[in-house]
């Protein structure tokens, strides 16, 4: 006890040896995840990278910021499942880098939006929300409906191959040819059409 005393009473060593203990406590939580199987692999054979155009209208939800009022994992409470279907687990997202979770929720979730509604509702939605939803805030997103250029797409692709995503050399190749000719609007509408499909539950 006297030395738990003296420790307290010395803030130089109270610093240290506190900063010590997180850590440790800190990294066997943390470190035991990059080794988990729940963590690392896909959660079953539906989960795949991103193909161009998905990753392409991936980048452009980041660009136009969707994740400031969508969230894009449910927790595992009844009220979340019963809107939203089963509830998000680690092995949907291990080819998302960086993952989208999130917590701010203006708009709804939407991790299991993919084929909740038709390519057509999704395009009139973005354009003006107000359209299909006339209480809506969403923003219209009324320029996405022009030409998709992504020059540096099969380099995305060539990056995400070094953190660990299984793109092979052909499907990085022809990314510039699966982009061709698409618009912005339905790089984003493939992304969400895509989404969350893997625990999919009919409802
Ligand atoms: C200012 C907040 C806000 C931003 C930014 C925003 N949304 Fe929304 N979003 C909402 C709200 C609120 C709703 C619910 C009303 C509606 O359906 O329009 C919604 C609904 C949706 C839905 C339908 C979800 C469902 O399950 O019914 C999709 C899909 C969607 N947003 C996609 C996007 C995409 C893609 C972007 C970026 C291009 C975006 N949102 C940006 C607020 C936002």
């Amino acid at each position: 006890m006297l030395t738990h005393d003296r420790i307290e009473r010395n803030v130089a060593w109270l610093i240290v040896l506190i900063t010590v203990f997180v850590s440790i406590g800190g990294l066997l939580e943390i470190v035991p995840l990059f080794f988990q199987t729940s963590t690392t692999k896909p959660v079953n054979e539906l989960v795949k990278p991103y193909d161009a155009l998905r990753l392409a209208g991936r980048d452009i939800y980041l660009r136009e910021g969707c994740y400031n009022c969508h969230s894009q994992m449910i927790r595992p409470f009844r009220a979340e499942t019963e809107r939203y279907g089963h509830y998000s687990v680690a092995g949907e997202y291990v080819y998302d880098h960086p993952f989208q979770w999130g917590s701010k929720r203006t708009g709804p979730d939407i991790a299991r939006v993919g084929g909740r509604y038709s390519d057509q509702w999704h395009r009139i939605h973005l354009l003006n929300p107000r359209d299909v939803v006339p209480e809506s805030n969403m923003p219209a997103y009324y320029w996405l409906d022009r030409p998709l250029k992504d020059p540096i797409i099969g380099k995305k692709m060539a990056a995400l191959r070094m953190v660990g995503v299984p793109y092979s050399d052909q499907e990085i190749a022809d990314a510039p040819k699966a982009i061709e000719g698409k618009t912005e609007l339905e790089a984003v509408i493939a992304y969400l059409q895509g989404m969350g499909l893997a625990l999919k539950q009919t409802r």
